[in-house]
């Protein structure tokens, strides 16, 4: 199949293009290189461009003549989408209506769609699934709801419009062989923040808040390999392919560590006694988020192979570093 691969050049847009490369699918990589990288394209095309730029969008689905599009660009961190809205409003939502219109115009109707379990805000019972309400708590999770009612709407408009929207729990790990992985300066996520700290990027590390109602007090998330996340991508493509209709997937393993668990293990694989802070709450951080993560496993028959943290964590820790100090990473 001839597949659009928006933001392929990004963290997990380039494990889904190297799985779709493994399967000998002809790609084409739409990306504005803004947070991506050229070397994490390992198939297929690139052609660098911005979703905001309608002409060229255009011209590339025009000059490809995709089957399907996954759709991965976006601005991903949540305290930036409190404070500059517009542009997650902008880079989200207005941008996936420039594909969306850009894919109908040249009858394009498979579309497989990023989503977050940030749709679901602080959700009422853990693990949270698939029927549960989103009420997302900040914009980025909104930018994303707001996607995800208008793939809902226009599947419900066009019959031969059929997507998936796959909401992505907390997404580590680096590939097995170590081509790709995260590439941020300056990440803002636990398990990369805390490999950063090991590997002495950073001085220290912190923990946002531990006074939550769980366990030992800090937040809870469900930690997934990004190569199990790929696998979702391909299931549900075939999925689609094979006819199947429009539908939402949580990706998630159905378990969760909390943060101390993580710096735990991270200091345990690493062999690094790195220095910890406990810090007051980062704002719009749900206590818990868990996926029920059945209706995945039934309708695409999703069989994770990474469900270790310990593996999940090394994966990333051989990734950080062989990436020590490298010049390919940019911001
Ligand atoms: N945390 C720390 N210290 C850090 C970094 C994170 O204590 O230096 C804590 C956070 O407060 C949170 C947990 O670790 O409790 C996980 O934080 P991450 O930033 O790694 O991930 P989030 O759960 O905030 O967000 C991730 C993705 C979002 C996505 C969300 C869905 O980054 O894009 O999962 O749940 F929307």
């Amino acid at each position: 199949m001839r597949i659009l691969v928006t933001g392929g050049a990004g963290y997990i847009g380039s494990h889904v293009v190297k799985m779709l490369g493994e399967r000998n699918h002809e790609l084409a990589v739409y990306d504005n290189l803004s947070s991506g990288n050229r070397w994490a394209v390992l198939y297929g095309e690139l052609f660098e461009g911005d979703l905001g730029d309608i002409k060229k969008l255009e011209s590339a689905i025009e000059v490809f003549k995709p089957d399907a599009v996954m759709h991965f660009a976006a601005s991903i961190v949540v305290n930036e989408s409190v404070t500059n809205p517009l542009k997650y409003y902008n880079n989200n939502t207005s941008n996936t209506i420039n594909l969306l219109s850009a894919m109908i115009k040249n009858n394009v109707n498979i579309f497989i769609f990023s989503s977050t379990a940030a749709v679901y805000g602080i959700p009422d019972k853990i693990p949270v699934s698939e029927d549960d309400l989103m009420k997302p708590i900040n914009p980025y999770g909104s930018s994303k709801m707001m996607n995800e009612i208008i793939l809902r709407d226009l599947a419900d408009a066009k019959d031969d419009f059929r997507y998936v929207s796959l909401r992505y729990f907390n997404v580590a790990g680096a590939d097995s062989e170590c081509r790709i992985g995260q590439a941020y300066k300056d990440p803002t996520h636990l398990i990369t923040r805390a490999l950063k700290t090991a590997i002495g990027q950073f001085e220290k590390m912190q923990i946002f808040g531990t006074d939550y109602q769980t366990h030992d007090g800090t937040c809870i998330r469900d930690y997934i390999h990004v190569d199990d996340l790929a696998d979702a991508h391909i299931l549900a493509l075939n999925y689609l392919i094979d006819g199947g209709q429009s539908n939402i997937f949580n990706c998630g393993y159905g378990h969760g560590y909390s943060v101390r668990e993580v710096v735990g293990i991270t200091k345990k694989i690493t062999e690094t006694d790195f220095s910890v802070e406990e810090a007051p709450r980062r704002e719009g951080d749900p206590p818990s988020l868990v996926a029920e993560s059945s209706k995945i496993r039934s309708f695409l028959n999703w069989e994770p192979r990474y469900d270790d943290l310990e593996f999940i964590i090394e994966s990333a820790w051989r990734w950080e570093n062989k990436m020590k100090g490298s010049s390919l990473i940019k911001r």
